[in-house]
């Protein structure tokens, strides 16, 4: 490889090893170790941000990954360096992995900044991993490559597949419906876990890895490889290559993601039925872009796209039967009349350039175009009284007949309050009534977890009743399905919230073809319920820590939930010295 940086274009990592004199001496001498002497000659210093976590599950597999990397880097003429960051376990992480995933964000980008890096391949894989090292990188405005720590392999019960998250949500209600005994049910973990990766259903980790993919910041085609398959340690082979060529190239992320890329990460986001996660994550990387991305963007530029991926929460099948079908380039080949020519990809040519040749292998997991599994699948932004700045639906993963629905209002006040009251059979709740679950929003909580896909109440359960409308500011996990309506904005805690003076017995109209959400209160009765709002609800509360940062920054969800001194970039350069 030709190890001349492009003209002019000095590594950004001389700062701290060219040259002589005591500080170039401390920064080369404590990194020796083994190290050559040719390593501080000016090549590209490559840092693997990796995720890797044995608190983090679905990620702990990185550290083999970031070896192979390694090589990549070795061979390409470049240095790498194993850069730990903060890691979210989303199943461990309390009070929900999401309050943490600007702080991740924040660290990464601190750390990318303030060491001698010139490029950065990012490991993630669980849900908050790759948003958080997408924001961070993007603040810094490093070049940088994203390798997807891929799923799980397939998990079964009783010989069908039974995605991880999905088949939980959906054997849980079974026990609860008295269908599936509480001894089943345990047996069944490791039916649904077993391999390394993240959640292999269409959840949020396997969205984001996606839309790495379509922003244009994986090797194309990457994106979906099993954990397990060696294809993933190849990729991460040639993705610590293409890192120094990145570096020498000075090709930065405000070059490869675009308002361009966004269009086509959208377009594929509605392709493949992706989580409704990936709307705020996508507005928060937007954001430390400086890009303007809106809410609007995703019902106007997704909401005619066909869902062509059959893959649980929505459909049948699991990540590795994707990729056995042909992967998301096989998705992509198929729209790229959708796809705009003009964005880019971390290779170095736009994404529609990879695509023309990559079949469908099984039409039962990704149908063609003519014969789509719905002809207008994508996010629906509803808006209303209920939610002047919106609020967002997945109607691929609804009942259709709830999409238009009116019904009573059953209120709930926090998680706890419907933890505490949902199974009691005096409940004054029927199939037609809509539950409304507040104070989930990012202030509230405070870091907007995924509750908002309720368990339902088992008296109805008994009945047969699978699906209601639910209503709320907070989140609903990737791998769930339900008619539910999420990220309600302005959120319960947030002056002005209409959610929070909704009462029990009021009538509340869903109307997702029209893209409306009302409360069919009168506006004088509204305003009269005000001043008593603030006493019946509790939100939280923090005096030190980040918490305390984050409810007093954090902003809504309609604008990605990020904290506001965090939106933007700082670039790259530190100009003072630390001795
Ligand atoms: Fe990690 Fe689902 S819990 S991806
Ligand atoms: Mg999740």
């Amino acid at each position: 490889m030709d190890l001349d940086p492009k003209e002019g274009a000095m590594m950004r990592s001389q700062d701290w090893y060219g040259g002589t004199g005591r500080d170039p001496f401390i920064h080369r001498a404590w990194m020796r170790r083994g190290v050559p002497d040719h390593a501080f000659d000016g090549r590209p210093q490559i840092a693997i941000a990796n995720t890797a976590s044995d608190l983090t599950p679905c990620n702990a597999h990185l550290n083999e990954v970031a070896e192979y990397v390694k090589q990549g880097v070795w061979e390409a003429g470049g240095v790498p360096v194993n850069l730990p960051v903060t890691s979210l376990g989303e199943t461990l992480v309390k009070p929900t992995a999401m309050l943490w995933r600007n702080m991740a964000a924040m660290t990464i980008e601190e750390m990318l900044r303030a060491n001698p890096i010139d490029a950065a391949v990012l490991l993630g894989g669980c849900d908050k991993t790759i948003p958080a090292l997408l924001m961070g990188a993007a603040s810094v405005d490093l070049p940088a490559v994203v390798v997807p720590g891929g799923p799980m392999l397939n998990g079964y019960f009783r010989g069908e597949r039974s995605g991880c998250g999905t088949g939980v949500w959906a054997l849980s209600e079974e026990v609860r419906a008295g269908n599936l005994s509480e001894q089943e049910f345990e047996r069944f973990d490791k039916q649904m876990v077993r391999s390394k990766g993240h959640c292999n259903t269409m959840g949020t980790a396997s969205t984001m890895g996606i839309m790495a993919e379509a922003l244009g910041m994986t090797i194309p085609g990457v994106a979906g490889t099993p954990a397990p398959d060696s294809r993933l340690l190849e990729a991460a082979h040639a993705s610590g290559r293409l890192a120094v060529e990145l570096a020498l190239e000075d090709r930065r992320i405000s070059q490869v993601i675009t308002k361009e890329s966004f269009h086509n990460a959208i377009v594929t986001l509605a392709a493949i039925g992706g989580s409704t996660n990936a709307v705020v994550h996508l507005l928060a990387i937007a954001g430390r872009l400086g890009i303007d991305l809106t809410l609007e963007d995703f019902d106007r530029i997704g909401g005619k796209v066909p869902l062509l991926v059959n893959l649980q929460p929505s459909g049948s099948y699991l990540m590795e039967d994707l990729f056995r079908a042909g992967g998301v380039l096989a998705v992509l080949d198929q729209l790229t009349d959708l796809l705009d020519p003009a964005a880019q990809t971390v290779v170095g040519a736009p994404l529609i350039s990879f695509l023309g040749e990559h079949p469908v292998w099984d039409r039962d997991v990704i149908s063609l175009r003519e014969n789509p599994l719905q002809d207008e699948a994508g996010i629906a932004v509803l808006r209303g009284n209920l939610a002047p700045r919106g609020a967002v639906i997945k109607p691929s993963a609804a009942s259709p007949e709830l999409l238009t629905h009116t019904g009573r209002a059953v209120v709930f006040d926090s998680i706890e309050d419907f933890h505490a009251r949902i199974d009691d059979p005096e409940l004054d709740v029927d199939a037609d009534s809509v539950l409304v679950l507040r104070g989930c929003g990012p202030k509230g909580y405070p870091g907007m977890p995924e509750v908002a896909n309720t368990p339902l109440p088992p008296k109805l359960l008994k009945q047969g009743v699978r699906d209601m409308v639910r209503i709320s500011d907070g989140r609903m996990s990737g791998t769930a399905y339900g008619t539910v309506v999420l990220h309600v904005a302005p959120e319960a805690a947030s002056p002005g919230s209409v959610l929070a003076l909704v009462q029990d017995g009021d009538l509340i109209s869903l109307d997702v073809p029209n893209r409306k959400l009302e409360l069919l209160v009168p506006e004088e009765e509204l305003a009269a319920r005000k001043p008593a709002f603030r006493e019946v609800s509790s939100f939280a509360k923090a005096d030190r820590g980040w918490q305390k940062l984050y409810i007093e920054h954090v902003q809504g969800a309609d604008t990605g939930a990020d904290l506001d001194f965090l939106v933007g970039s700082s670039g790259s350069i530190v100009t003072r010295e630390s001795h």
